[in-house]
């Protein structure tokens, strides 16, 4: 009798911890590399009670399926869960949980990001690669000279502001609700103080309808001259034409950019041999000022034991019938 459905499972990085992991519980497993269609979802889930998933489109003709095929539970190995469709989860009676991982991952990358900007190391690698040894061009900032500004002071934007207290910069920081734990290192400012004050901005917020584009030609033209982007957030915070043009003209001094928009179907697979219709992303990785990373701040050993972990340790509580944290609907 299989116990949890896992859609999605990678052989090198899960398996070993959904080994570990569901011994130790008692738990069996089906696996499947791929994402549950309407093809596989009865075959892969046969016998089981729970199914575990990654960030793939759970519709409500699958959540359907699912019920058909027994399940009462899915949980997600992400934190968002905007991918499952809930109104359908609750209509079929399936319940839905999902596994938050740690801010440490993202916030230390986070930080990453900031000083290799800062310090031109994207140049400094070009330029080593092909032994071309030269200082001219490269000459870095120091971060205790500089304003960070920090846009979204929730689990990641306060691990980054507790990071960078470290470094000797002034630090300032916007959100909607301000912290206490913040004030320590940090002073709360209006966004407009913000744009005006911050060489280096980073944006820790979630995207919603009011900040769509929150950097924007309007917003940049309120910053410094050579102002540093950070974004490891949403790729939709920043209007990419208006990020090329800010660095075309100088405005903006470097970016490092771990989301962009319209990266769906782009990240986590290989397109290299394929001709891609994203020209804003062909442009901002173009540029020697700009770093692009592919959606994987959050990539860590941590995340990964955590997620696997968490994702089966709800699974066994709901199929008890006991108290489950992770529970969302
Ligand atoms: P969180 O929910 O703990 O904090 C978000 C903060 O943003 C809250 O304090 C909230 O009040 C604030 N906020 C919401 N709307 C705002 C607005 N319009 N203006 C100012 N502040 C606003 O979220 P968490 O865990 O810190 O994540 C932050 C972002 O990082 C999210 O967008 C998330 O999707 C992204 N993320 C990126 C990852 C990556 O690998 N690059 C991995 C995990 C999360």
């Amino acid at each position: 009798m299989k116990s949890v459905a896992v859609f999605d499972m990678r052989d090198f990085d899960e398996a070993e911890w959904f080994e570990k992991y569901s011994q130790e519980l008692g738990l069996t497993l089906s696996t499947c590399p791929d994402a549950p269609d309407m093809e596989n979802i009865a075959r892969v889930t046969e016998g089981c009670e729970c199914v575990d998933i990654i960030t793939s489109q759970i519709t409500r003709e699958m959540m359907e399926e699912f019920a058909k095929s027994g399940i009462r539970y899915i949980t997600t190995r992400t934190i968002g869960y905007d991918h499952i469709d809930l109104e359908a989860a609750k209509e079929f009676g399936i319940h839905v949980g999902n596994a938050p991982y740690g801010p440490n991952g993202v916030a230390d990358y986070t930080v990453m990001l900031i000083l290799m900007s800062i310090r031109k190391m994207k140049r400094i690698l070009e330029r080593t690669n092909i032994q071309d040894y030269t200082l001219q061009g490269i000459q870095g900032r120091e971060l205790k000279d500089l304003t960070v500004g920090v846009i979204g002071t929730g689990r990641i934007g306060r691990t980054v502001i507790r990071n960078l207290s470290g470094f000797g910069c002034r630090i300032l920081a916007y959100d909607l609700y301000e912290n206490e734990e913040v004030k320590e290192h940090a002073s709360y400012v209006p966004l407009k103080e913000l744009w005006k004050e911050a060489d280096v901005i980073t944006l820790h917020t979630p995207l919603t309808e009011e900040n769509h584009y929150l950097i924007n030609k309007e917003s940049l033209a309120e910053m410094k001259d050579g102002v540093v982007i950070i974004n490891t957030a949403r790729g939709a915070l920043i209007e990419s034409e208006a990020l090329i043009a800010g660095i075309e003209s100088g405005k903006v001094g470097a970016a490092a950019l771990d989301v962009v928009e319209k990266e769906f179907g782009l990240y986590y697979y290989d397109r290299k041999s394929d001709v891609l219709d994203n020209r804003e992303l062909a442009i901002l990785r173009g540029f020697p000022n700009v770093t692009v990373s592919h959606h994987m701040a959050f990539y860590t050993d941590n995340y990964t034991r955590t997620v696997v972990r968490d994702s089966l340790q709800s699974c066994k509580l709901f199929m008890e019938g006991k108290k489950n944290p992770w529970e969302v609907c």
